[in-house]
């Protein structure tokens, strides 16, 4: 299983000051020593925290593939056409949230998606879906011709969270604290099934299989038991691990759980 690192929280920290400290650019040759496969970074319609000029240094200078998540809006897609990341994973996005809620709707988005896959193609970009773990999701995704599909984990990672620690009081999934402790089992049992299963069915559709989102050096292991993955795309736990123990041994760490 492959580890892509998601480094958009470095620009974060950087984005707190305004200056250029940390460099992000440091990040990519660590990522590589440590054994990461794969940089992942989110260029936002609001630039929050990966900038243009971050996407074109870290591409042109990567020794590692780029995996650009980006919404499919058309100016962020003329962007992404120029730069020529190795992949463009469609992810959908909204101002208001803190990072990314849950998969692409491609049901109501089929049209626009598919010029804007066709598009990303023509540039020579694979491209990747970051869908909820359901059958139609993964049947439209087939339609649609891409290579990839991310699944999302939020929600298996939520409840984790729910069940064994690890929300903040403020999290707006705290009212499902309140329910009995067997509900919150269950339902962590079914979103591994549900996750388990649309590795299965994607992987005989002959679609390759990322997961990503909310996982941690405690819950991965639930994704790691899934041979159909490829791919993990991990960034919050890994940059806040990389505060305590520097970015590499956290890479290390997360790398040795991955494999
Ligand atoms: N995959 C996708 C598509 C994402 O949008 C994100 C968050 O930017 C991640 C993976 C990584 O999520 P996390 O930071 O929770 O590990």
């Amino acid at each position: 299983m492959l580890l892509g690192v998601n480094i958009d929280h470095i620009a974060v920290l950087r984005e707190a000051r305004k200056i250029n400290d940390p460099n992000i650019i440091d990040a990519i040759g660590i990522c590589k020593l440590s054994g990461a496969d794969q940089i992942t970074i989110h260029l936002r319609e609001d630039r929050r925290h990966i900038h243009d000029e971050d996407a074109i240094n870290i591409i042109k200078l990567s020794p590692l593939p780029v995996n650009l998540e980006c919404s499919i809006n058309k100016d962020i897609i003329d962007i992404v056409c120029k730069l020529k990341p190795h992949r463009a994973t469609l992810v959908p996005e909204n101002r208001d949230e803190v990072t990314t809620e849950g998969g692409l709707d491609l049901a109501s988005n089929m049209e626009k998606l598919q010029k804007v896959i066709e598009k990303l193609h023509q540039n020579e970009i694979e491209v990747s879906l970051f869908i909820d773990p359901t059958q139609q999701m993964i049947e439209l995704s087939r339609e649609l011709n891409v290579e990839w599909i991310e699944l999302h984990t939020g929600s298996f990672a939520n409840i984790y969270a729910m069940l064994y620690g690890g929300l903040q009081n403020s999290h707006h999934s705290i009212k499902e604290l309140e329910l009995p402790r067997n509900t919150l089992t269950k339902k962590f049992n079914n979103s591994i099934q549900e996750i388990q299963n649309a590795s299965k069915y994607a992987h005989k559709l002959q679609l390759k299989v990322a997961a990503g989102h909310g996982l941690n050096y405690q819950n991965v292991k639930y994704m790691t038991n899934i041979n159909e993955i490829e791919e993990l795309n991990i960034g919050q736990s890994i940059i806040a691990r990389s505060v305590f123990t520097g970015l590499e041994k956290a890479i290390i760490d997360m790398k040795k759980l991955v494999q």
